[in-house]
């Protein structure tokens, strides 16, 4: 066969095949085997060499029409090829603005949240400030501040959380208890804060969370919230404390319960007591709720410890104040006859979207 019919032979065959490539990768693939390197009519030119002088401008001339309508015909199919994949991603993602959006679910407020919010109203409407205080505090607010003796128990590493290694230079090794610095196990360090950076009258209330080594069970969370109360003023009496502490319980759990204040004992008040509202459940009667007393108790309180004024350089002879500490999950327990606390420690909505 002469090299004039090898060359249309080629052109046919690159024509149909040009045609058939149905992707930009196969039709790559076609280029290179008809005029790539080692491509069919790459090799029949190169043997053009090989003719005698006078054949050369007629094979040579037909040569240059096939290189040109392939290299057309290349080119034109390169054009449909990109079109169409453009087409088909633009097809792909294309966006139907006629779709209905997509439902997120909607969350609820915390019913910690919610309570505390309540009790801050309550306060606020009173004319109470709302403070913060540090989670991570020194045994000076949580403890000698507020009057607790060195060898309180409540400072045993069994009952607080130390949080920092400051062993004594030189010293290896760290033991627990040791430290001063802990996670507060009582917002009442944040009574020495406030005292320490306001001048009275202090009419304050301070949420937030606090953190003790307990084990989880029904009556106890290791970390769970408290709201601090701090009033200072001259002439401030027990009376004001339980004018005050009997309308926030009114006004938390409604006029019909009654309330109790029962003596106790607290390192930085003096007098100390507990408060007790009636049982929700039994009204006074007496059930497995309130354990068979009638009375469930919601809160510390009592007249601040002049020791404690004077470390944090109040004037005891002339200012007098109350205290006190409500434990927020046992109010919402309360309210909502909640029979186990690490209810509210689940996140599980089914339990959350009831209040
Ligand atoms: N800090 C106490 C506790 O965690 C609660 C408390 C009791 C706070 C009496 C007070 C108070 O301010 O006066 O058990």
């Amino acid at each position: 066969m002469s090299l004039l019919d090898d060359l249309k032979a080629i052109e046919e065959q690159a024509l149909i095949d040009l045609e058939n490539a149905d992707s930009l990768e196969t039709l790559e693939q076609i280029r290179i085997a008809i005029t790539g390197k080692r491509g069919s009519l790459t090799a029949a030119m190169k043997m053009m060499g090989r003719l005698v002088p006078e054949e050369r401008p007629v094979v040579g001339k037909l040569a240059n029409e096939v290189r040109a309508n392939v290299e057309a015909a290349l080119a034109t199919r390169k054009l449909e090829l990109e079109k169409a994949k453009l087409a088909a991603r633009i097809d792909a993602e294309a966006v139907d603005v006629t779709l209905p959006g997509r439902y997120l679910p909607q969350g609820t407020q915390h019913l910690i949240n919610q309570i505390r919010e309540e009790i801050e109203d309550i306060f606020v409407s009173l004319g109470y400030t709302v403070e913060d205080g540090p989670y991570v505090e020194t045994t000076w607010y949580n403890f000698t501040a507020l009057n607790a003796p060195e060898d309180h128990p409540s400072r045993s590493s069994k009952d607080t959380f130390y949080v920092v290694d400051n062993a004594p230079e030189g010293k290896e090794g760290h033991v627990l208890g040791e430290s001063d610095v802990l996670l507060r196990t009582q917002t009442s360090g944040v009574q020495v804060h406030t005292m320490e950076e306001k001048k009275p009258p202090i009419y304050m209330i301070c949420p937030g969370t606090v953190f003790r080594p307990d084990t989880a069970d029904a009556n106890h969370l290791s970390q769970f919230t408290q709201v601090e109360g701090l009033v200072v003023d001259e002439g401030i009496t027990f009376g004001d404390l339980k004018g005050t502490l009997d309308h926030f319980c009114r006004e938390i759990f409604g006029a019909e319960r009654a309330t109790r204040y029962r003596p106790h004992f607290f390192p930085f008040t003096e007098p100390s007591c507990e408060v007790d509202v009636s049982c929700g459940v039994c009204h006074g009667a007496g059930c497995r709720f309130c354990k068979n007393t009638g009375w469930l108790e919601i809160l510390g309180c009592g007249m601040v410890d002049p020791n404690v004024f004077q470390f944090c350089g109040i004037d005891p002879e002339r200012y007098t104040g109350f205290a006190f500490g409500i434990g927020v999950e046992r109010v919402a327990a309360l309210r909502y006859d909640l029979p186990d606390l690490r209810m509210l420690m689940t996140g599980d909505m089914r339990f959350l979207r009831q209040f």
